[in-house]
């Protein structure tokens, strides 16, 4: 078999793209084995990590099908495989016309690596990460909020940087929760943490230039800049976060890092990585990207401030969100900008919608002064507390001989390493999950390179604590029966 590795992005990426082109091009049939990762490995010079995460990804989206003790087959489903009257195979695919940009043509390459995000929609017990916590007392004091909001909002067009009450109560909170003196006009509102990442990615880079990621990492930051044109650099994480030496020599256009909760692994990032990663960014003339998507959500007494309370050099671009700690429905988030870059993100800001809906942000602006928030923030992390702690005690009593899970004290999601037999089979056990009604993600895909062992990711903020405990059941029966 023959296959050609475009050296763009992640190897394990770069296989299961020359295996997916070779099944389109009618080389490989469905049906045909593929070749035992170790000998595909030696063949290519590969490690044979990478050739497995290449085959688990080509599984995720169907297109491979691995049998027990058997080995790996081409499944292919008719939209990938080739015609039979000979038309060229991409034909088939969606999006068969020719991408109208650079953009467009980097965008459905994401799509077409990624769709296993989706796949477990409908199951009835989803660990998916992501999927919200439901307080029940929120839709109504919501709607009151914005009622109030609607009759006393100018219906001109809002203040480009954000309403001028929400920026005020951003900055207050700021400094009471995060440790970060920030003054309302260093604040920019913007549609959650997805916008500030497309403005970093529209301000900072130009096509080629390098963004720097955690690896693993938040797979929409990794996203967003691959989409924009950036070359990636994955930097590894340890227990004390961003393993700052590993930095690249040369100057990247940004670092995109977790300070305070590394996602997913959920590292707090240490006071001399802090340090460090500061000192970097000034001698390399870089941005920092600070992401504090669910830093309130602490399980213990720990206060971990943001690394923006220490950023003397004006060198970090914090982005806040509401949506892990009110609802991401409501697409509101705030970025706390350096002095040298507060224009240019606000034109860019202009440039892509002209400004956040008003009302939503007056609510908001309500919502947090009147102390509702605060409360319904207390409401949030005790909710999540019996969830969690669910979810660790139903794994300990169903999981305990095949998964391990680490606590990091922090947030709506937990990471679990498979051991054992399971831990061989980890394709198998996420589909047994999928039958018995259970949706469990893999961790793989946060990776650019492949983890050395597998694991996987549970978000808990959707499901009650009965419902948790029903779900690690299923689970371990799963687990069991393989
Ligand atoms: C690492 C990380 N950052 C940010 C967010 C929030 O993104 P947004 O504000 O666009 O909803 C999430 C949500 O899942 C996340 O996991």
């Amino acid at each position: 078999m023959h296959l050609d590795l475009d050296a763009d992005g992640p190897q394990y990426l770069q296989l299961s793209r020359a295996i997916r082109s070779a099944v389109q091009q009618g080389r490989l049939a469905s049906g045909t084995r593929l070749p035992p990762t170790r000998e595909l490995a030696q063949t290519l010079g590969l490690a044979r990590n990478t050739v497995r995460a290449a085959y688990e990804h080509l599984g995720a989206q169907g297109l491979v099908e691995g049998r027990v003790g058997a080995g790996s087959y081409v499944h292919a489903n008719g939209r990938d495989s080739a015609p039979a009257n000979g038309a060229p195979a991409l034909a088939l695919l969606p999006g068969a016309t020719p991408a109208p940009s650079a953009y467009a043509r980097r965008a459905r390459e994401l799509l077409r690596e990624f769709p296993a995000w989706r796949r477990h929609l409908g199951v009835r017990y989803s660990l998916q990460y992501g999927e919200p916590f439901a307080d029940a007392l929120l839709p109504e004091q919501w709607r009151n909020a914005l009622a109030r909001a609607a009759l006393y909002t100018p219906m001109g067009y809002p203040a480009m940087a954000g309403v001028p009450a929400l920026r005020e109560q951003v900055c207050k909170y700021l400094r009471s929760r995060r440790a970060v003196d920030a003054s309302p006009d260093q604040v920019l509102i913007v549609a959650g943490t997805q916008q500030a990442l497309a403005l970093a990615a529209r301000v900072l880079l130009d096509e080629g230039d390098t963004a720097v990621v955690e690896d693993p990492g938040y797979f929409s930051a990794r996203h967003t800049f691959l989409a924009h044109g950036a070359r990636l650099v994955g930097v590894p994480v340890d227990k004390s976060g961003l393993v700052v030496d590993e930095l690249p020599e040369r100057r990247p256009g940004l670092v995109f890092v977790t300070p305070s909760h590394q996602f997913p692994l959920g590292a707090v990032m240490s006071q001399r990585r802090r340090q460090e990663l500061l000192r970097y960014a000034a001698r390399h003339d870089t941005w920092i990207v600070e992401d504090d998507y669910d830093a309130e959500i602490r399980y213990d007494s720990r206060q971990v401030a943001a690394l923006k309370a220490m950023d003397r050099q004006d060198r970090v671009i914090f982005v806040g969100s509401f949506s892990k700690v009110l609802a991401p429905s409501i697409r509101l988030a705030y970025m706390v900008l350096p002095a040298a870059l507060r224009e240019d993100f606000v034109t860019a800001k202009r440039l892509m919608d002209m400004g956040c809906p008003a009302i939503e942000q007056a609510a908001l602006a309500h919502f947090m002064e009147t102390g509702a928030f605060e409360r319904h923030l207390r409401r949030v992390v005790r909710a999540l507390r019996a969830r969690r702690n669910a979810l660790f005690s139903a794994m300990q009593q169903h999981g305990a001989d095949w998964l391990e899970l680490h606590d990091s004290h922090a947030g709506m999601h937990v990471v679990g390493r498979l051991k054992g037999r399971v831990a061989t089979r980890q394709a198998e056990l996420i589909e047994a999950a999928r039958l018995r009604g259970v949706g469990v993600y893999t961790l793989a895909q946060h990776y650019i390179r492949p983890p050395a062992q597998p694991g996987l990711l549970f978000g808990f903020a959707a499901l009650s604590p009965s419902e948790i405990e029903v779900a690690a059941r299923q689970l371990g029966r799963a687990a069991s029966e393989l």
